[in-house]
């Protein structure tokens, strides 16, 4: 028996009552049990011969879509028998890539040269690479030729595949055994009803639907994760209440742009009309998105947002830029005036409401200028906190090949203003909520103290306070009394 407490098995197939002497199944989701069926058997055989359990780790890089694929894959692992492990000395590792800036790349590939010398420690060690990475050919081409030690690479639109592809692996019977390549270009496939194993027993994040249409000129998600599609309402809603049944109060419904969510539907369906579905899913106590596209941020959603009781007070809304001439060439169809309008639309309707954004510096053509005027929005806003970037060119998106890149040095000292003014901003921010008393849903014993736990607020901000792990999962009143900038201190009412 596996342990569900952290995992939803929508399914709750008995991998031991599976016919494998049947007919590989050729409809999803049955084919992948059948691959977990025998696998199962496999890891127990394995097990046994070895005296030990099998472990399995995976590396997550980039975002909540990458955290979300990892806990998918995990939970198949985890219906099968691995046990998961922290260190890379495993019998299975994982690496699920991200490659929205060129760092995140770099990273992977220097952690893939020290998976060598435990591949020579043991030799039956399985390493697989995922995500948004795998999507391009010249990475897959490099990993060919400087990585032999990989065993599979896959894509983002065929995970649901994965037990298959770890099936084909390990009953691979060639003496020499060939790197598995399956990437697939796209996909309007949406495959349900797999397990999926969560990190918190008490908080989970939601797929509503995967890809994007948008196509900023500097982004190159749309080309990993192909075009946009929405999860029908009827699933997200059986997953939620799944969810809910097994714990959770909190979950954080994800897509690139969840404001166009439902629009190519058979039976369209507007976000807003979405998260009035959620919000009626008794249990569940607080709801979440990310991330919102301003030029698709609708009135009906904001009418939404002020009246609910159950989704936060928190959005993040990338501004990339806060000069409308940039915002252009970066086609993301808003100017700085109808992100301010829209930014005091939303404070009118949910005045205590935490923004977050997303910025990037030296974007080509970034004028001292244009630069300026970002910094003027980020003053007006006055954000909670911000994610800044330097502009990283994408081989293949339009931005890559314009004229007139910034040079580093010129980009480094606005970067460096950018942050100073965005983390004075965000601790003035914080200070302003000192003596209040507000929900805190609490997440952990602190690391660092034991004798106190750690939350968060519907704001998003993490607070510390006494109390112990009685209190995990819980969503507990705490008058907040002191502030670090980015936390707080409080104590329990
Ligand atoms: N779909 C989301 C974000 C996806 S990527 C949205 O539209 O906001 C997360 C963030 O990475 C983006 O908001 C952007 O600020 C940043 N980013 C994307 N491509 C980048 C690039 N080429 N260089 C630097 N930052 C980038
Ligand atoms: Fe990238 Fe723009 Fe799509 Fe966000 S909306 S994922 S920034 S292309
Ligand atoms: Fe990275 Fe892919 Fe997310 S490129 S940011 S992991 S969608």
């Amino acid at each position: 028996m596996i342990d569900l407490r952290y995992c939803s098995d929508p399914k709750g197939i008995d991998l031991d009552e599976v016919d494998l002497m049947a007919p590989v199944p050729e409809t999803e989701p049955n084919r992948q049990y059948y691959f977990m069926a025998k696998l199962k058997k496999w890891v127990t055989q394995k097990k046994e011969e070895l005296g030990r359990s099998l472990f399995c780790c995976t590396q997550t890089f980039g975002c909540q879509m990458n955290a979300r694929d990892s806990e998918k894959i995990l939970g198949i692992l985890s219906k099968i028998g691995y046990e998961e492990t922290e260190s890379e000395d495993a019998d299975l590792v994982i690496f699920n890539t991200c490659t929205v800036r060129e760092n995140a790349n770099l990273k992977v590939y220097g952690r893939l040269g020290q998976l060598k010398k435990y591949k020579n420690k043991n030799p039956e060690m399985i390493t697989m690479m995922c995500g948004c990475m795998m999507q391009e050919k010249d990475v897959v081409d490099k990993i060919k030729k400087s990585y032999r030690n990989v065993d599979v690479i896959f894509g983002t639109h065929n995970i649901f595949k994965f037990a298959e592809l770890l099936a084909t692996r390990v009953f691979d019977k060639s003496e020499k055994k060939k790197m598995l390549v399956d990437v697939w270009e796209d996909t309007t496939e949406i495959v349900e009803e797999l397990p999926v194993e969560r990190k918190y027993s008490f908080k989970s994040g939601v797929n509503i639907m995967f890809g994007c249409n948008n196509f900023c000129s500097y982004c190159i998600v749309p080309y990993v994760r192909g075009r946009e599609r929405s999860r029908e309402p009827e699933d997200i809603i059986a997953e939620i209440k799944c969810l809910v049944k097994d714990g959770v109060v909190e979950v954080m419904l994800l897509g690139q742009n969840v404001n166009s969510y439902g629009k190519n539907l058979e039976n369209p369906i507007s976000f807003a009309q979405l998260l009035e579905k959620v919000e009626k899913i008794e249990g569940l106590e607080r709801i979440r998105f990310m991330t919102s596209h301003p030029k698709d941020l609708s009135d009906e959603l904001i009418e939404v947002m002020g009246r609910s009781k159950k989704i936060c007070k928190q959005l993040h809304l990338p501004l990339q830029s806060g000069s409308s001439r940039l915002l252009k060439i970066m086609n993301r169809h808003y100017t700085k005036e109808d992100y301010l309008t829209l930014v005091e639309k939303i404070r009118k309707a949910v005045p205590d409401i935490a923004l977050t954004t997303d910025i990037i510096v030296g974007f080509p053509g970034e004028t001292d200028e244009d630069f300026e005027e970002t910094m003027e929005v980020v003053e007006k806003v006055g954000y909670d906190s911000a994610f800044t970037f330097i502009y990283s060119k994408r081989t293949g998106t339009p931005a890559a090949s314009m004229e007139n890149q910034v040079p580093e040095d010129v980009v480094k000292v606005r970067f460096d203003r950018l942050l100073n003014k965005v983390q004075e901003i965000a601790a003035e921010k914080a200070a302003k909520d000192v003596g209040k008393v507000v929900d805190v849903l609490v997440e952990e014993v602190n690391e660092h103290d034991s004798s106190l736990v750690t939350g968060r607020t519907s704001q998003n901000y993490t607070v510390h306070f006494p109390g112990g792990e009685e209190l995990i999962g819980k969503i507990v009143p705490v008058k907040l009394s002191e502030s670090k900038g980015f936390y707080y201190y409080g104590e329990q009412m």
